[in-house]
């Protein structure tokens, strides 16, 4: 079998997905409790641990208790998404985030994983250029690495120095060739939290746009701003070179029905509506049918305003300051302050170089699980998420009190 494998296929076994692996960890501890020495805590992955908002919930039902959206349901829809979906789509985006967009620049998908893989294959040839920032959200690597059947050349550009947030954009500048297809940016920012302010964010998009350069812009935790306004960007019109690479995994907390859309040029979108006809034939149908009867109602979209815009960055900020006073009280490491998002990201050189040893020595001796930083660009740093326990106090202190007392025990 071993020789059957192809070159890219040996890539991704080399490298498979850290978080993805330690989900199965996550599975068994589920399956077999009695194997582990203690409750498993899980700080790996971007996975809310709260409810989705129950308008969602009660429109999913109504959908399958009304027999003919149950049947439409179960049919294939077009490969762009449900016309009624797209539609309630551009009410969303302008009533919750106060974007206007076109129905034609809506492309829908199976996640924004689907998605960007989507535009990967639609912009990428072998030989061409990308530039990523270091650290960078961990699938976006492999998933360049697979598209470009290994023949891309993915650039880092390095926004984390001495422990701070210093996106320079004449470092950016320098690292862009004639071979350039593409700069993506994640902000809030996985792993580290951080937010790209609107001077340096359209600073970015100005150079592209000089260059003839795409810029692709992934705002899966734009409902979890932290500090002060929320940057206009996100409500200000789609510029020309602009993608916006949308999820609705985390704000509306459905990781598992893959809901994401890209917002982007029509023709552009229109390439990878046609890849994506070869690739999934079509995003799940369900889910689409439910977000429409959501919308359709009465006071929800101030039911949706109240949970996105208000109690969601409120909840998921409380929990990182109180990530951030326990690692204060950890001795030799430093973190990076989240702005956004749901991770803290910490540098353990003190402690130990490699992030996987630390990573996997944590999970044997501990039962708590992280993600190393050197799967997003960083060795020498891990990355916390408190998504998975954000319900849970009790369980994110003794989390971090575990880890605390791995870390004096390396010390
Ligand atoms: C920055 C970022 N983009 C995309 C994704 C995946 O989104 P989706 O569930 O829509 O595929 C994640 C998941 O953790 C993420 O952190």
């Amino acid at each position: 079998m071993k020789s059957l494998i192809s070159q890219v296929a040996r890539y991704a076994l080399e490298n498979p997905s850290s978080i993805r692996e330690i989900m199965n960890v996550v599975a068994d501890f589920r399956k077999h409790p009695e194997k582990y020495p203690r409750r498993l805590i899980y700080f790996g992955g971007g996975w809310p641990q709260d409810s989705p908002p129950e308008p969602l919930r009660r429109a999913l039902i109504e959908v399958m208790e009304d027999k003919e959206d149950f049947m439409l349901a179960a049919r294939y829809p077009p490969t762009r998404g449900d016309p009624d979906y797209l539609e309630a789509l551009v009410v969303y985006e302008r009533e919750i985030f106060g974007r206007e967009v076109e129905e034609s620049e809506l492309l829908s998908g199976l996640g924004s994983t689907d998605l960007a893989a989507g535009l990967f294959f639609s912009i990428l040839d072998p030989g061409d250029e990308i530039i990523i920032t270091n650290p960078c959200y961990l699938n976006y690597t492999r998933q360049i690495e697979i598209i470009g059947r290994l023949g891309v050349n993915i650039k880092r550009w390095q926004t984390i120095k001495n422990g701070k947030f210093i996106p320079d954009l004449d470092e950016l500048q320098s690292l862009i060739t004639d071979k350039t297809k593409l700069i993506l940016l994640v902000t809030p920012g996985n792993p580290d939290g951080q937010v790209f302010d609107e001077r340096v964010l359209d600073g970015v998009v100005d150079i592209a746009s000089e260059r003839g350069i795409l810029v692709a812009i992934d705002v899966a935790y734009r409902a979890f701003h932290y500090e002060g306004e929320v940057p206009s960007y996100l409500s200000r019109p789609r510029r020309e070179n602009e993608v916006w690479i949308v999820t609705l995994s985390k704000e509306l907390r459905v990781p598992g029905w893959r809901m994401g859309y890209l917002v982007a040029d029509p023709s552009l979108l229109r390439a990878i509506e046609t890849i994506q006809q070869a690739m999934t034939l079509c995003p799940a149908h369900p889910q689409q049918l439910a977000f429409v009867r959501m919308l359709s109602k009465d006071g929800v979209i101030e039911e949706l305003q109240d949970f996105l815009l208000e109690k969601t960055p409120k909840k998921y900020q409380k929990v990182a300051s109180l990530v951030c006073d326990e690692l204060s009280k950890t001795p030799n490491i430093q973190y990076l302050r989240p702005s956004g998002g749901f991770y803290v990201f910490f540098d353990i050189r003190g402690i130990m170089a490699s992030s996987k040893k630390f990573v996997s020595q944590l999970l044997d001796e501990w039962q708590v699980a992280l993600a190393p930083g050197i799967d997003f660009g960083m060795e020498g740093w891990v990355r916390l998420s408190f998504a998975p326990v954000v319900e849970d106090q009790e369980l994110l202190k003794e989390g971090m009190e575990r880890i605390r007392r791995f870390i004096l025990s390396k010390t």
